[in-house]
C-alpha cells in the first residue's frame, strides 16, 4: 500500500519501494512536512518528531488560541504573506492589491494509479496498481483561490512525483507571480548542491557546491530549459559517493523556464524547491480559470548518486517516454548535416545512403537546407516547401528511392522558427514573438514563432503533418536553434504579457501531442542546437534527444557522463563523425569514436561515400556489435564506476536485465603513465559467479571484480592518447 494516511493523525505517509515521503496536517489547518528518505512504517504524531518550538523574533500567529511560529517549521507548500519568511514556493497579488495568501486544509482525495496532467507532459502508469496518489486540498478563505498538492508514490520506483492545480473559485482576477512545483523544507543544513551546467557544444558538465546559509539557486531566462543549465538539482550528504550515502534528486518534467534551488535558513533548515521560473512570470487567474503546474520527480537514494540515476533512468524510460518506440529498437541512422552541411542534392544523399545501406545502417536522415532557399543560416525557416535544385524528385521521390534501397527515410524540421527572408515573414511579420516598437534580436539569424497563438500552433502542425502524409518518412529530427528574448506576444492584452513564456511551451506541447499520437509510427528526435532542450518535458514526446551539436568521442564522454546523471543512454543520439572533429579539430580512431556512440542511439554524420573499404569494413564490424549490446545498453543497469570530471577517463559498466552480462566501457583520455596502479570494482554483479572475458581466455570470479576490482592495466596493451575498450563479461553456466 504506497500511501498511509493516519486519519486520526493527520499524517500521509507516501511509500515507494525503499523511502518513504511523509508529511502532516498540523492542527487540522497547516501541512508540514516530516520526512523524506528511509521508508518508514510506524505510527507518527506530529508533535513527536516536529520542532513547534517559537524561535526568538520571529513574529508568530495563532491557531485555535495555540501559537504557531511558521519560520521555524518544516513547511509542506509555504506561501508568502503572513510569518514564514523564507523562500515561498507560492506568491500571488489579489485585485485590492495585497499579496497575502493564507491556505488551510480542507480535506483530501486518494485514489489508485496517477491521472494525467491538463497540457503537460508528465510520467503515466499503464495501470492502477503501478502508483497511488493522493490529492490535498487548500483554500484561501478570502479570495476563494483553492489550491491542490498533488502527489504520486509509484510502487515499483522509488519515485515521489508532485504538482500543483489551483482554480479561482472566486469573482476576482488573482494574478500568480510564483507556483513552484515541490518545495521540501528538509532538516539540517549540511548539504551539497549538484547540477549540470555548460554551454553549447559541452552540455551537461556536474558541478557541486556545498551549501552556505542563504539561496542557492540554477534557472533559465531563455524560453528553452537551455544548454546553461538543466531542469535537476541534487542535495546530498557530502560525504555521499557514486555508491553511498543520502542523495535526493529534484527533475521538473518541463522544457522552459524554470529554476531549482535551496534555501538554507538560520534554524538549520534546508528548503529546496523546483518549479516554473517565478522571473519575469505573472498569470492573470481569472474567475473560474484554473492552473496546472509542471510535474517535480523526486528521487531519494541511500545509497548514493548511481542508484538515483539508475531509479531516474527506469522511470523515465518505460513512463515518460512514450509509443511504439518506447520499447522497440530503433533503427542505425546515417545523418548528412556533417557530411555535407547546405551542399547536397538527391545523387549525394543517395550516394550517401547507398554506402550506408552496404554496412547496415537502417535510416537515411536529410538534415537542414532541403526547403526554400536555404543554402545557409539565414534563410527560408518556416517556408517547408522543397528545394527542387537540390531535389527534384521532391521529398516524396527521394524518401521513395532511399526505401527502394531497404532503409528507412527520415527529415530535419525546425518548425517553431521563422527567418527574416521568408515567404512566411512577408506574409505574417506578427507571428513572431516580439514587442512593438523594441528590437527584434536575431539568433542565427532568425526569430522565434509565437506559439502562444492558435493559428500559429495550427501552421506548424500542418505543415509538418502535410510532409508526413505525402512522403514515406520514418523519422523527423525536431531542431530549435535560438532562445527566446524580447518575449512578448501580438495576441495577448497588456495583462496576459507575463505569460508568454509558458503559454510558448504550452501551444509546443499540444503541437508535439497532436503529432506523434497522428503519426505513432513516426520516430521523432529533439535536438535544440544539439543539447539545450534535454529534458524530462521533450523525453515524453520524443523518445530521444540528439545530446550535443559536439560529436568529437573526447568531450563526448564527459558530456553523456553528465547526461546519464538524470537521463539513460537509450535518450542520447550518439553517432561517429569525421576525424579531424568538425568542432575541436581532434583527431582520434574509428575505434574510440564508436566506442563513446554504442551506448547511446547509435548512429553516423559524416561523408561516408569518402571512407576506405577497411572504414568500411570497420563500420559494419561496430554495427553488429552495436546490435548485439544495445539491449545491455539501453535496458540494463548503469554503474559509473570512473568519472571524467575526476580523472583522465571514464568506465560506464552496463548490467544487463538478467544479469548475465555485463558491459565495461573503458576510456582513457590522454595517455595515462599511471596505468597498471589502479584497479576498478565492478557492482551489481553475482558474487559467486564466475564471468568469462569474451575474446579473452579469460575468467574472473564475480566477488574479486566486486570488492577486488580489475587491474586497469588489462585494459589497453598500449599507452596513448585516447584510448577506448567495451569488454563483454559473460557469466559462465555452472
Ligand atoms: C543544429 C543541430 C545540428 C544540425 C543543424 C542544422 O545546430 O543541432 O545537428 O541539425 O542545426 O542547421
Amino acid at each position: 500500500m504506497p500511501i498511509i494516511t493516519d486519519k486520526e493523525n493527520k499524517v500521509f505517509n507516501l511509500q515507494t519501494p525503499n523511502t518513504s515521503y511523509i508529511f502532516g496536517i498540523y492542527k487540522n489547518k497547516l501541512p508540514l512536512h516530516i520526512h523524506y528518505g528511509r521508508k518508514i512504517n510506524g505510527k507518527i504524531n506530529i508533535e513527536d518528531v516536529v520542532s513547534t518550538e517559537r524561535v526568538p523574533l520571529s513574529p508568530v500567529y495563532k491557531i485555535d488560541g495555540e501559537v504557531v511560529c511558521e519560520e521555524a517549521l518544516p513547511l509542506e507548500y509555504p506561501l508568502y504573506g503572513s510569518c514564514d519568511l523564507r523562500t515561498p514556493a507560492f506568491h500571488a497579488r489579489y485585485a485590492d492589491g495585497s499579496r497575502i495568501t493564507d491556505l488551510e486544509y480542507t480535506g483530501c482525495n486518494i485514489y489508485k494509479g496517477k491521472k494525467p496532467l491538463s497540457g503537460l507532459p508528465a510520467t503515466y502508469t499503464e495501470n492502477d496498481s503501478e502508483a497511488d496518489t493522493v490529492e490535498i486540498f487548500l483554500e484561501d478563505k478570502k479570495t476563494k483561490l483553492s489550491l491542490t498538492l498533488k502527489y504520486t508514490a509509484f510502487s515499483r520506483h522509488d519515485a515521489v512525483t508532485r504538482s500543483v492545480y489551483l482554480k479561482n473559485n472566486g469573482t476576482e482576477d488573482i494574478f500568480l507571480t510564483s507556483v513552484q512545483s515541490a518545495s521540501v523544507d528538509l532538516i539540517g543544513k549540511n548539504y551539497n548542491f549538484s547540477h549540470l551546467d555548460g554551454n553549447w557544444a559541452c552540455e551537461r558538465n556536474l558541478h557541486t557546491v556545498p551549501l552556505e546559509n542563504g539561496n542557492f539557486y540554477i534557472d533559465s531566462k531563455r524560453g528553452a530549459s537551455s544548454h546553461m543549465f538543466n531542469p535537476f538539482m541534487m542535495l546530498s550528504d557530502p560525504k555521499a559517493t557514486e555508491s553511498t550515502g543520502d542523495v535526493y534528486g529534484f527533475s521538473l518534467v518541463y522544457s522552459g523556464n524554470f529554476s531549482a534551488g535551496a534555501y538554507v535558513d538560520s534554524y538549520d533548515m534546508t528548503r529546496a524547491s523546483i518549479g516554473i521560473n517565478p522571473f519575469d512570470f505573472c498569470w492573470k487567474l481569472a474567475p473560474g480559470e484554473d492552473f496546472q503546474t509542471p510535474e517535480a520527480v523526486l528521487v531519494y537514494s541511500d545509497e548514493g548518486i548511481g542508484k538515483m540515476s539508475r531509479t531516474y533512468h527506469k522511470l523515465y524510460r518505460t513512463r515518460l517516454c512514450r509509443g511504439k518506440y518506447r520499447d522497440a529498437q530503433r533503427p542505425v541512422l546515417i545523418n548528412n548535416w556533417e557530411g555535407t552541411y547546405f551542399d547536397f542534392n538527391e545523387e549525394k544523399i543517395l550516394d550517401i545512403a547507398k554506402k550506408a545501406a552496404e554496412t547496415g545502417i537502417e535510416l537515411m536522415v536529410l538534415d537542414d537546407g532541403w526547403f526554400g532557399k536555404r543554402n545557409d543560416e539565414k534563410t527560408s525557416l518556416g517556408d517547408w516547401f522543397v528545394n527542387r535544385e537540390k531535389l527534384p524528385n521532391g521529398i516524396e521521390g527521394l524518401a521513395q528511392k532511399v526505401e527502394d534501397l531497404g532503409m528507412k527515410f527520415g527529415l530535419w524540421f525546425e518548425p517553431e522558427m521563422i527567418s527574416e527572408k521568408s515567404e512566411l515573414y512577408k506574409a505574417h511579420p506578427d507571428w513572431c514573438i516580439h514587442v512593438e516598437g523594441r528590437r527584434k534580436s536575431e539568433g542565427r539569424n532568425q526569430f522565434v514563432l509565437d506559439l502562444t497563438r492558435d493559428e500559429v500552433c495550427r501552421f506548424v502542425t500542418d505543415t509538418v503533418a502535410q510532409h508526413l502524409e505525402n512522403a514515406k518518412i520514418s523519422y523527423i529530427k525536431w531542431d530549435m536553434n535560438r532562445y527566446i528574448t524580447e518575449a512578448g506576444s501580438q495576441s495577448l492584452p497588456s495583462d496576459r504579457q507575463g505569460e508568454v513564456m509558458h503559454r510558448y511551451m504550452l501551444g509546443l506541447y499540444k503541437i508535439l501531442g497532436e503529432l506523434t499520437e497522428r503519426f505513432p509510427d513516426v520516430l521523432f528526435e529533439g535536438c535544440s542546437a544539439g543539447g539545450g532542450r534535454f529534458d524530462p518535458g521533450m523525453l515524453y514526446y520524443f523518445p530521444q534527444i540528439w545530446t550535443s551539436d559536439c560529436s568529437d568521442a573526447v568531450e563526448r564522454i564527459r558530456i553523456q557522463h553528465g547526461t546519464s546523471i538524470v537521463y539513460p543512454f537509450s535518450a542520447m543520439g550518439a553517432h561517429v563523425s569525421a576525424s579531424p572533429n568538425h568542432q575541436t579539430k581532434r583527431v582520434s580512431s574509428l575505434d574510440i569514436r564508436g566506442n563513446v556512440a554504442i551506448p547511446g542511439q547509435f548512429g553516423y554524420e559524416l561523408d561516408i561515400t569518402a571512407m576506405s573499404d577497411e572504414e568500411l569494413d570497420a563500420v559494419r564490424e561496430q554495427i553488429k556489435n552495436y546490435k548485439k549490446l544495445r539491449d545491455i545498453f539501453h535496458k540494463g543497469d548503469l554503474y559509473r564506476l570512473e568519472s571524467p570530471f575526476e580523472s583522465n577517463g571514464a568506465v560506464w559498466e552496463f548490467v544487463s536485465e538478467d544479469k548475465n552480462t555485463v558491459a565495461l566501457c573503458v576510456y582513457s583520455m590522454m595517455a595515462d603513465m599511471t596505468r597498471g596502479k589502479k584497479t576498478v570494482k565492478l557492482c551489481g554483479i553475482d558474487d559467486d559467479a564466475v564471468y568469462r572475458l569474451e575474446g579473452e581466455n579469460r575468467e574472473f570470479s564475480g566477488d574479486i571484480l566486486k570488492n577486488i576490482g580489475l587491474n586497469k592495466g588489462i585494459y589497453f596493451s598500449k599507452i596513448e592518447d585516447y584510448l577506448s575498450r567495451i569488454m563483454i563479461f559473460k557469466k559462465v553456466k555452472k
